[in-house]
């Protein structure tokens, strides 16, 4: 058996001999940027190969689409059969692997191998907190390794506008930067002083050679300007395109806020279009994420313009699905496949050419889900309770997220609608790179076999992903020491009970903020969100997220730490 990860979606036939790696590695003419990325990972690797021989790969173009590939390994040289840059990226991740893992040597073996899923992607939020520049290669280096093909770029929210602007240098002189709050955790670790100005953005030559580097890797980056909501940032810069038009800053404290675009505001569509048309310069993705998701109506509720619009279209929901559809449409006309959070379109009047990207579980509101699973609406999946990497890995263990199957529950997509599997990273609480390199590793390696590999087994699964962590060959991130990135048992359920105190209190503050922001449960339409009691919405919300990994009884002893921790 390969100790490859993803496991091999397809088949392995073994032949007789092996093949050894010879000293020399030519770089054929088909992808030669790809045999360099092989040939990079092999001199890094440290494995020698045999003195004097050379190996060239044999690509022969074959109709297997999606990344599927063929590989044949006899001892006298390697074959590849693949579609195209990613198929063949693919079949060169395996071959890696197999040379790390034989140090250098490989038993003759045919290897048919096609993912499950056609999308298998992470997201990265730069908002939140900045990501170094060469901190996003090493990811898509690490994510290429294990066929991740889609990298999501969080790059507009309310804490910063992470692109270089040349049509609205406002964006960058004023959207990149925020100051530092007494939330942030880069105060509590001394790392920044509260009150500092903080952020950042790419310029769009950056953008460029990490668009070549990916796709070197197989690998597609997807721009994301969240909206209407969730869009602070840049209404700072352009505070005439709220409904209040009153001034506001950058945001420095997290939660959801209540400044929005103005939908009533012709400008704002126009605004929007055209800093579209400047991200697709240099975003050339067939994807274009346009966010849609946690939207407080309370400001469009007070506006005249907006309220007119409520009136005449019956509700505040469909005025955020017609906001929408609108910027959807202009997506469209340039070619490209909208794709919304699923909380965009409880009114499930969306138009039919938006993905929706579903996080939210049903429980929440069921009319965020159900309606929109109409005609051949494609989904992309990332159910926050299985598939969120800013959460513990004793809340979301390695187990929860490999086993996700990617589909509603209680309203099922049919399987030819779903796209594939994608898992966010949120960076409020993450200010270090070295906190999202642990967060993301080695839950990476879940997600990615999520994706790719039908069979699933967790006992089977976590052997191999621990020695492909612990292996430095093969692991560019720094990883969760395996110790913590599998904790289990009483001390898993005490870190969720003591984690679930302190957001209790958090969420308390943020319902409480008079800073004209919504609370998180109120933008997330539960009503009369006030008067919820933020204990028991922190119970209901662990309860929820728990039932994926835990049983009845540990939920049951969780709350019992709680009291116990709540009665000291
Ligand atoms: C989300 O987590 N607000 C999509
Ligand atoms: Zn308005």
């Amino acid at each position: 058996m390969n100790n490859l990860i993803p496991a091999i979606n397809g088949s392995v036939e073994y032949g007789d001999g092996e093949f050894k790696l010879p000293e020399t590695f030519l770089c054929g003419k088909k992808f030669p940027d790809v045999d360099k990325v092989f040939e990079q990972r092999l001199k890094k690797s440290g494995i020698s190969g045999i003195v004097g021989g050379q190996l060239q790969i044999r690509y022969e173009l074959a109709d297997m689409k999606n990344g599927a590939y063929r590989i044949d390994i006899t001892k006298d040289g390697i074959s590849v059969c693949a579609f195209d840059k990613s198929g063949y990226s693919n079949a060169l991740a395996t071959l890696f692997q197999l040379l790390v893992f034989g140090n250098g040597k490989v038993r003759a073996q045919k290897i048919v191998d096609s993912p499950r899923f056609k999308h298998r992607a992470i997201m990265l939020d730069c908002c939140r907190h900045f990501i170094a520049f060469e901190e996003i290669k090493k990811i898509i280096e690490q994510c290429s390794l294990v066929k991740i093909n889609y990298l999501h770029l969080h790059i507009s929210d309310d804490q910063g506008y992470r692109l270089e602007s040349t049509v609205f240098p406002e964006l960058n002189q004023i959207s990149s930067y925020r100051s530092i709050s007494e939330q942030d955790f880069a105060v509590k670790n001394g790392s920044y002083k509260a009150g500092a100005k903080y952020g950042g953005y790419y310029t769009k030559a950056q953008i460029k050679e990490l668009i070549d580097f990916a796709s070197t890797r197989g690998i597609e980056i997807i721009p994301d300007l969240d909206m209407p909501g969730h869009s602070s940032a840049i209404l700072a810069a352009f505070p005439e395109f709220t409904c209040s038009k009153k001034p506001l800053n950058v945001k420095s404290t997290f939660g959801v806020h209540n400044r929005l675009w103005c939908a009533g505001n012709e400008n704002s569509f126009k605004f929007i279009e055209k800093l579209i048309d400047e991200i697709c310069e240099t975003f050339l993705s067939k994807y274009f994420y346009l966010g849609g998701d946690e939207v407080p109506k309370t400001e469009w509720k007070k506006c005249p313009e907006c309220g007119r619009l409520i009136e005449s279209l019956g509700n505040a929901d469909r005025l955020q699905a017609m906001f929408i559809n609108r910027i959807a449409q202009h997506i469209i006309e340039k070619g490209k496949i909208p794709v919304a959070w699923n909380d965009s379109g409880a009114t499930g009047e969306l138009s039919d050419g938006i993905v929706m990207q579903y996080w939210m579980e049903m429980g929440v509101k069921e009319s965020y889900v159900a309606p929109q699973i109409t005609g051949d609406r494609k989904f992309i999946l990332s159910n926050m309770n299985q598939f969120y990497c800013d959460y513990s890995y004793a809340e979301i263990p390695l187990r929860a997220t490999l086993m996700y199957e990617p589909n509603i529950k209680d309203a099922p997509i049919p399987e030819e609608n779903v796209l594939g599997i994608e898992a966010p990273l949120w960076t409020e609480w993450l200010p270090e790179n070295g906190d999202i390199e642990k967060m993301l590793y080695p839950r990476l390696l879940a997600v990615a076999e999520c994706g790719w590999t039908k069979e699933k087994n967790t006992e089977e699964f976590l052997n191999r992903a621990k020695s492909f962590v612990c292996d430095d060959r093969v692991s560019y991130l720094n990883p969760m020491p395996w110790d913590e990135a599998t904790v289990s048992g009483e001390k898993a359920l005490t870190m969720i009970a003591e984690k679930m105190i302190a957001q209790s209190r958090n969420y308390h503050s943020m319902t409480e903020n008079g800073d004209g922001e919504a609370g998180a449960v109120e933008a997330i339409g539960v009503e009369g969100a006030e008067q919820v009691d933020s204990l028991q919405q922190t119970i209901d919300f662990m309860t929820e997220k728990m039932k994926a990994a835990y049983s009845k009884e540990d939920i049951f002893k969780v709350l019992k730490i709680m009291g116990e921790i709540k009665n000291k």
